[in-house]
């Protein structure tokens, strides 16, 4: 059938809203985890079909990072094994390096980010922009200074600061794991969308998760933590009324903190 061109403009015109709008990618109803990316079965199938190869890369680099980062028996030794991993596509992107963790590592909370930006390259270490600065502002009015790591879905910035893939974020996934289960912290704290989604393996709206307690639980080792989704810092630079959201956020985390302690 052929769509009429008073069709085909009025869809343009459509699309063209929803980006200006920031949507910039379309999901299904059913939440799909990407990161599992069917390992074994599609290793066979890609072996035998040149044209998608880099599943394959995905699968070989993700393997690499499991191997690196379950070599690891200390969060300074996590970093290293993360600055030593060159599987993740943003490694060659034109990030100065790697930007693992900033904070004391065996801290109560970890607290995760989605990438670092152009400030957090110069320097090194997650969260010391403009961004990071109102974070450390808010941990520091909960009264929670010196009890949180900081770390990022992956450890190279994006180009132009875009949001990473899920495919980046899925490369790093063992090393933000083994962070987990060498901290086991009492609660993590998700920022923004794509930690979210990253971390919980989901394609829900932050809106509609944050400020509710959902489990990370890992599928090896045992370890799990409460976790709160909440609005990223970034968000709140452009959208200042909304840091009554991540307040009240950050005050659930306290609490939990304290009832954990107090247990
Ligand atoms: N935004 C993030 O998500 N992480 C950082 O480290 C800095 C800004």
């Amino acid at each position: 059938m052929n769509a009429e061109p008073r069709d085909i403009a009025a869809v343009e015109s459509l699309l063209a809203f929803w980006a200006d709008a920031g949507v910039d990618a379309c999901f299904e109803e059913a939440a799909v985890d990407r990161t599992i990316v069917v390992a074994p079965a599609l290793k066979a199938v890609t072996r035998a079909t040149a044209s998608v190869t880099p599943v394959v890369d995905m699968v070989d680099a993700t393997s690499d990072a499991r191997h690196l980062a379950h070599g690891a028996d200390t969060m300074e030794a996590l970093a290293e094994a993360a600055a030593s991993f060159k599987g993740c596509e943003l490694v060659g992107m034109g990030a100065r390096g790697c930007v693992f963790g900033r904070g004391d590592p065996h801290a109560p909370i970890l607290i995760i980010g989605e990438a670092p930006g152009a400030e957090e390259d110069a320097a090194g270490e997650p969260f010391v922009g403009k961004a990071g600065k109102l974070l450390d502002k808010m941990i520091a009015a909960a009264g929670l200074t010196g009890k949180v790591y900081t770390t990022n879905t992956v450890f190279w910035r994006p180009p132009g600061n875009r949001t990473p893939t899920p495919q980046e974020q899925a490369v790093c996934a063992p090393f933000v794991e083994r962070a987990f289960f060498l901290m086991k912290p009492k609660a993590v704290l998700l920022l923004g969308a794509a930690a979210a989604r990253g971390v919980l393996k989901t394609d829900e709206g932050i809106m509609r998760m944050r400020g509710q307690w959902r489990e990370w639980r890992l599928a090896e080792g045992d370890v799990s933590a409460p976790v709160m989704p909440t609005l990223h810092p970034a968000f709140l630079l452009h959208q200042p009324q909304a840091k009554r959201q991540v307040w009240a956020d950050i005050l659930e985390l306290a609490v939990k903190l304290d009832g954990q302690e107090n247990a």
